[in-house]
Order: structure tokens, then sequence, then C-alpha cells
């Protein structure tokens, strides 16, 4: 596996264990910047799909474990039907363009979110694409589709639940750990940082929970600008705090 030699001034940040092992990504602004150049929504989507491949990339480059996007979440059933039929399409289109580089590079793909409401076509395809790369481990790729964190927690709820009504679980005995254990990101490693783009600040329902102790960090660029630079910036910003505050 090969690593890409860090920036300069970035290898003492590595070192000394600034590297997050988990970041996520609101990817918000691909309207406002195919607007902007007077182009249809769907151009922003697109130019928004290359951002991601390059922030995989560089953050597989630098030692990231996951990255996690908000490729689209419950509330995006309101966009008009043509507005959710190209961004469905983007995603057929990818998946199929796009498996053999993730593989070839090392990308696990995992998904969260009730996806099924994508259709069987697509859910086939998405589901064919983290069998084929399931045994990869250079960085794992979490995709949200159809989430949304409240939801998601409500089914975590619903769960211990039932345990607790079935007798396999004593309420009094239900912690943070277990708790965690029954929300889709079980298994990975704590949120660390947070990115948003476009200049809004809110979570709009994306890891509510998983965002606790998390680095929130929210910047002004549209989503298809944001560059590798960005998120190198992004990493630096995070591993400075880290310094400054020490533990959590
Ligand atoms: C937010 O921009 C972005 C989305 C709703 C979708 C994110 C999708 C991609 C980056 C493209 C492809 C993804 C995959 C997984 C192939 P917005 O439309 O809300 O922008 P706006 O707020 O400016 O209108």
């Amino acid at each position: 596996m090969s690593r890409a030699p860090a920036p300069e001034g970035e290898q003492e940040l590595a070192a000394t264990g600034g590297v997050p092992r988990h970041v996520a990504i609101i990817m918000d602004g691909n309207g406002r910047w195919a607007q902007k150049r007077g182009l249809p929504r769907v151009a922003g989507h697109k130019a928004g799909a290359e951002a991601l491949r390059r922030v995989m990339q560089a953050a597989a480059d630098r030692g990231v474990e996951v990255l996690t996007i908000y490729a689209f979440s419950s509330e995006n059933w309101r966009r008009s039907a043509e507005e959710i039929s190209d961004l469905t399409g983007l995603m057929r289109f990818y998946l199929d363009r796009e498996l053999a580089s993730l593989d070839r590079e090392g990308v696990k793909l995992r998904l969260i979110g009730d996806y099924s409401a994508f259709g069987p076509e697509l859910v086939t395809r998405l589901e064919r694409a983290v069998e084929h790369t399931k045994d990869n481990s250079r960085l794992t790729l979490v995709v949200a589709l159809n989430y949304g964190s409240r939801a998601e927690l409500v089914a975590a709820a619903k769960a211990l639940a039932g345990k607790a009504a079935e007798g396999t679980l004593d309420p009094q005995q239900i912690d943070e750990a277990g708790f965690a254990a029954e929300l889709q990101t079980h298994g990975l490693p704590e949120l660390d940082l947070l990115i948003r783009t476009s200049g809004e600040m809110r979570l709009s329902n994306f890891l509510l929970w998983q965002a606790a102790y998390a680095e929130l960090i929210f910047l002004d660029k549209l989503w298809p600008d944001f560059s590798e630079r960005d998120f190198a910036e992004a990493i630096g910003r995070f591993a400075a705090r880290e310094r400054r505050f020490g533990g959590r």
C-alpha cells in the first residue's frame, strides 16, 4: 500500500497522532455551484462527485481509515423527481465506472441508511459493490444513502427494547457501548472530524450520536470547489486542536 509523502510540515503532525481516524463530510453546495455558472443542478452533482474522488484519494494517502459521506439524506426525497433521478443515475454511473478503481485503491465500501428505498436494481448494484470490496482495508468509504440520524437512533432504541421485551437484555445493563453497537456505524472508529461545506452551520440529521466528540469544521466553499488542499488544511486544523486540548 503506497502512501504519498505528506506535504511539508505535516509529517510531524502525523507522527504525533494528528491524523483523524474517521472523517465525515456533508458535501453541500452542488446546486449553488451549478447555479452560479448558469448550469443545471446535475452539473453541480457531477462536479461534486469529482470532488469526492479527489478527497477520497487524499484521505487514503494521509492515512485516514474511514471517510463517511452524506450522499443522500432522508430529506432529499423532497427534491424534484428529475433531480432525484439525476442523483441516482450518477450513483449508478459511478458504481459501474469506479468500482474497479475503488477496489484497486484498497477502498472498502459500506452503506448506512435505508437504501432499500432506491429500488431492487440499485440495491443489487450497491450490495454487489459492498461484497466485491469487503476484503479491502486501506480506506473504508461509508456512504450514507437515505440516511437520517434520528431514524437510526429510533431503530437502535427499538432493537434494544425488543431484546428487553423478549427477556434477552436487562434494561439496567444498557450502556453507551451497547447502544452504539446497535447503530449502523457499529464497529467503526469514533468520529474525529466532521466537515461541512457551503457555509451552512448545521448537522442536518447526520451522525448526531457519532459527532458527540468530533471536531466540527464549517467551510464557506461550495463542495465542488473543495480541493485536496482544503482537506489537508482541515486535517491540519484538527491536528492543531488535538495538540492544544490533549485527550478527550
Ligand atoms: C448537496 O448539494 C449535495 C447532495 C444532496 C448530494 C451529494 C452528491 C454528490 C456529491 C454527487 C454524487 C455522489 C455519489 C455517491 C456518486 P445541494 O444540492 O444541496 O446544494 P445546494 O445546497 O447548493 O442546493
